[in-house]
């Protein structure tokens, strides 16, 4: 019954560290449905690590793809897209979300973010400082975005299970 209403795409949203890709993986568990990660989507379709992207062809160049590689996720008709956390702050990317999927901002305290983006290096915008401060911006920065989405749901607390359900509850 669950899966049946799902008749378009769910796109989570928010920062790194909020636990995207694994709730996204708990909740097509959940629903019988598929996932697709767009960060390993772009670096399919490019051949390079997100970092290499960046530090070769610049930031407005991977936005660039990443509203392309979106855009061709929800048309393949997956059930579960997570996104990178910049995703949803391009205007077109956006755009292209908020028309064609149930958004999911993934909202999640600073703490945690740290704590989780810390266990890998893999994050270019983290590496020119110190990524508490960073992250502290860019929630700064993007809440008033996140904020736009559909259903918002609180990341931090208890497993991602338990997020996975929240989203149930929310749609
Ligand atoms: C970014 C988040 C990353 C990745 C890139 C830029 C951002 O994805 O797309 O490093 O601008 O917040 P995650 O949110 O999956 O870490």
């Amino acid at each position: 019954a669950l899966t049946a209403r799902l008749d378009r795409p769910i796109v989570l949203v928010g920062l790194m560290g909020a636990g995207k890709s694994t709730v996204g993986r708990r909740l097509a568990t959940i629903l019988k449905c598929s996932f697709i990660d767009a960060d390993d989507a772009i670096e399919e379709a490019a051949r390079l690590p997100i970092a290499e992207i960046f530090s070769e062809f610049g930031e407005a160049y991977f936005r660039d793809g990443e509203r392309r590689v979106i855009a061709r996720l929800m048309e393949e008709n997956h059930g579960i897209i997570a996104t990178g956390g910049g995703a949803f702050i391009n205007a077109e990317t956006r755009a292209l979300i908020l028309e064609g999927a149930i958004a999911v901002w993934i909202d999640c305290d600073l703490a945690t973010l740290v704590e989780r983006t810390g266990r890998r290096d893999n994050r270019p915008l983290l590496r020119d400082g110190d990524p508490e401060a960073i992250l502290s911006r860019l929630m700064k920065e993007r809440a008033p975005y996140y904020a736009q989405a559909h259903i918002r749901v609180e990341g931090q607390r208890g497993p991602h299970t338990r997020t996975a359900w929240a989203i149930i509850e929310g749609i």
